[in-house]
């Protein structure tokens, strides 16, 4: 059985970092496909990371102060909506299970909201998330102001709860980085499973479905975001979704894919030659990422900017294109006027955690903040070489992107997605060989 004492620290840590007042946390509704069919639900990020609670119709109350308290509202049993979507936990059973306090229906959330609110000098929440819940929640502030003549006060300061939350979630705990581990190995087995299904005469979605077949078989619940496989000119389109081209010979096949486990994303990019050999011009190209990625890898550890990595791959990669003709040195004035952005016009990672592009400030006081440990990043230089006049023509529809993911540790940083192959040697040898 799942153990939530994680999940019980994080609302502890909460609440001592709101002093006093009371936080609302609901989860994500269930969203409508088409006509009376659903998406697949997930649910919403923070309201997880404080509950691990995974149903529908579900919120948390957190109260601070000198007497917190924990309360969850979530759907009551119900034998016959049982019967067609499974079972519901219940108020409580769900209070016993996931360490709150207490437990309530989500029905009585409008009768017993109010009562709650009033007298507390804070409502911690997330305005302009949602706007049902905004509707909802001015709808019991005015209720409580509504009794201001029997000495009832509603909060007067209203705070954005995702300022604290969004701190917490950079720092990842164990309980979450053993999750992660096991998610980037998930992926990385996808991604060596894609290697070796790749050859000419393929098409890029039977790729794609090894992928998600990969996922799923070992877990698994969804992949992070949908992957991008992206064969010859494709792989210059950055975020390509057609996935549905014929794989040629020749070409580079790049592969943008990482499984969702347990609600943490992983999120990595490996771009190999289609029919198992890279050319000249493609291994020039694709050393010169790979060397991108190591500076930038290189630049990942307690202390360093979070721009560090982005500025080491920048520089790499400038470099290279002035090499390669592709840019007119010198390569400083490659860097300041920004040309090298004719071939990498994105940045080179993100926070990664319960979501892909995780929460998380980049900058603090208005500079770029320090890396520290616990935090968890992706590194991702590319190159996407499109036809243009002045650009030799050898190197036209060339995409490669390397995209790994990075833990910072105490003493630098560890590539928790290191097993999925990326030297040239390793990708030859498994390209095609089912
Ligand atoms: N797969 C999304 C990203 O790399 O940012
Ligand atoms: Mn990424
Ligand atoms: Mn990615």
């Amino acid at each position: 059985m799942q153990d939530f004492t994680p999940q019980v620290e994080r609302r502890r840590r909460l609440q001592a970092r709101m002093d006093k007042g009371l936080a609302f946390v609901p989860t994500a509704p269930e969203r409508l496909r088409n006509r009376d069919s659903d998406y697949l639900y997930r649910f919403d990020s923070y309201f997880y990371y404080l509950t691990g609670f995974p149903e529908p119709e579900a919120a948390l109350v957190l109260i601070a102060g000198s007497e917190p308290r924990s309360l969850l509202f979530c759907r009551d049993r119900n034998p016959d909506r049982e019967l067609w979507e499974g079972l519901r936990f219940g108020p409580e059973a769900a209070r016993e299970r996931f360490g709150v306090d207490e437990a309530h229906a989500f029905s009585k959330l409008d009768e017993m909201m109010p009562a709650l609110l009033a007298e507390q000098p804070a409502l911690y929440y997330a305005p302009g998330a949602d706007a049902a819940w905004d509707t909802r929640v001015l709808g019991w502030l005015n209720r409580v102001r509504a009794q201001a003549r029997s000495g009832l006060g509603a909060p007067s300061d209203i705070r954005d709860v995702r300022v604290a939350l969004d701190e917490m979630r950079l720092f990842k705990d164990d309980s979450e980085i053993a999750i992660m581990r096991r998610a980037a190995e998930i992926s990385c087995d996808a991604h060596l499973g894609a290697m070796r299904a790749t050859r000419p005469g393929r098409t890029e979605y039977e790729i794609e479905a090894q992928l998600l077949y990969a996922f799923r078989r070992a877990g698994a619940q969804f992949p992070a975001y949908w992957p991008v496989v992206a064969g010859g000119a494709n792989a210059c389109v950055l975020h390509y979704r057609d996935n549905g081209a014929a794989l040629r010979d020749g070409e580079l096949l790049l592969v943008d894919a990482g499984c969702e486990l347990d609600g943490y994303a992983s999120d990595i990019t490996r771009t190999w030659p289609v029919g198992g050999r890279f050319s000249a011009v493609q291994r020039e190209i694709y050393e010169l990422v790979l060397a991108a990625q190591r500076a930038a890898i290189a630049s990942v550890a307690p202390g360093r900017r979070w721009d560090e990595p982005h500025a080491a791959a920048v520089r790499t990669l400038s470099q290279g294109f002035v090499d390669l003709g592709l840019c007119q040195g010198p390569l400083e004035r490659v860097i300041e006027s920004e040309d090298y952005k004719r071939f990498y016009m994105h940045r080179t990672g993100h926070w990664l955690g319960l979501d892909v592009h995780d929460a998380g400030e980049y900058k603090k006081d208005g500079e770029w903040r320090a890396l520290e440990p616990g935090m968890m990043l992706t590194v991702e230089p590319g190159c996407y070489i499109r036809p243009a006049e002045g650009v030799p023509e050898q190197f036209w529809n060339t995409g490669v992107r390397i995209e790994d993911d990075v833990l910072v540790t105490p003493s630098g940083n560890e590539v928790i997605t290191a097993s999925t192959p990326k030297s040239i040697a390793e990708i030859e040898s498994l390209v095609g060989r089912e």
